[in-house]
């Protein structure tokens, strides 16, 4: 058996693989968890390791309820909250207690593959709106409502994954009254909301919970350690009803009942808030690296926004390229990223790729953005 710790997708040693997207391990608060435990444990009851209410313990919720109304600048109710074991699992839960299988549900083209899957495992046929830069076009979402009734439209509005672009506040508004107007819910995957390097995002979805049949999913993996298996789910007192009244957490009880005692500690003691703090520090560099490397190297093949938060670039090549080819070829000169094709509902985006800078220092970003580019001819 191999003693090595390591991750899925984890890059061989000296290969710069910018395909993962997943925070390099200086940002993974080890000492801030240490903390946060100790802090549990000097008052710790036992009954705090019994099954915890199904929606999660109180104390944890209002601390939460708190943190989320300073970094969305709206007032956030720990009422309207839900605890989860990250938008992973919240997005499989979501698909089971509000879909059935051979509904139809509709996904931003491109997309988080990663959730196309959680659909398609529950039996679910994905149909793909395409976006622009400023988010989901609407003409596009307007015409498939015409065709399709949608279980939910399945967004990631801020920072999104792939694109990096922040869906318009405008728009966010039209979505909604679409949703009341033809009776689908809206999953907004709010993973990267918090996450902002310079101005702030449009409102989180999250804040119109009370205006629509909104479910906003957010999750600690990116702003403290995707290992923790931590998120939430904010929504209305109806449909958080429908959450609690599934079999499998009435079973288990709150989901990561334990785990959420340590994130409380972080939370009220200020070590998320600094920890944050770092992170948007640490990122904005890491993109300013990238944007440096990618027009010196990239500037006469591709196109590309800088993004204002998140975790990547998306890069649209000039001429029609099998990304997905050069992909295996990039494996051989130590270096890597995501082709564009498994971000689409459909098969399509060849000719697209995604970087993350959120796996390495800048140092490493220039490296590997100058290692790519000769296998772009
Ligand atoms: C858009 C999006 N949703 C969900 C996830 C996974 O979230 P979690 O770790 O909370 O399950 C990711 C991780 O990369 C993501 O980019």
């Amino acid at each position: 058996m191999s003693s090595t710790v390591t991750f899925d997708g984890a890059p061989p040693p000296g290969t710069i693989n910018l395909g993962v997207g997943q925070p390099s391990a200086d940002l993974l608060p080890v000492e801030l968890m240490r903390k946060a435990s100790e802090a549990f444990y000097r008052k710790a009851t036992p009954i705090e390791l019994n099954y915890g209410v199904t929606a999660g313990d109180e104390r944890f919720l209002h601390s939460l309820a708190g943190y989320l109304s300073t970094g969305y600048r709206a007032p956030v109710n720990a009422e309207s909250l839900f605890v989860t074991g990250g938008n992973s699992q919240a997005l499989d839960l979501v698909s089971s207690i509000f879909a059935k299988p051979c509904d139809t549900v509709f996904v931003e083209e491109p997309s988080y593959f990663l959730a196309f899957q959680i659909f398609r495992d529950r039996g679910l046929n994905i149909v793909g709106i395409p976006i622009d830069d400023q988010g989901i076009r609407i003409d596009c979402l307007e015409e498939e409502l015409r065709k399709h009734k949608p279980a939910f439209l399945y967004t990631v509005p801020s920072y999104h994954n792939p694109g990096g672009q922040c869906l318009s506040e405008e728009r966010r508004r039209r979505i909604l009254e679409l949703s009341r107007q033809h009776d689908f819910l809206i999953v907004a995957d709010e993973v990267y909301q918090l996450l902002s390097y310079y101005e702030s995002p449009p409102p989180a979805f999250g804040t119109y919970c009370n205006s629509g049949p909104v479910l906003s999913l957010g999750s600690f993996s990116k702003i403290l350690a995707p290992g923790l298996r931590l998120g939430w789910i904010q929504t209305s007192e109806n449909l958080r009803q429908l959450l609690l009244s599934n079999g499998f957490i009435n079973s288990g009880g709150s989901i990561n009942h334990y785990t959420s005692h340590i994130v409380r500690h972080a939370i009220d003691d200020g070590l998320l808030t600094a920890h944050v703090s770092l992170l948007k520090n640490a990122y904005r560099s890491r993109v300013e690296a990238m944007e440096t490397a990618l027009l010196e190297h990239f500037g006469d093949i591709a196109q590309w926004n800088r993004p204002d938060g998140g975790y990547f670039f998306w890069l649209s090549l000039a001429r029609s390229t099998d990304t997905a080819a050069i992909k295996e070829l990039a494996n051989e000169h130590q270096t890597g990223f995501q082709p564009g094709a498994v971000f689409s509902s459909c098969g399509e985006l060849n000719s697209f790729l995604r970087l993350s800078f959120a796996h390495y220092s800048e140092e490493e970003i220039t490296e590997g953005v100058a290692r790519l580019r000769p296998l772009f001819g």
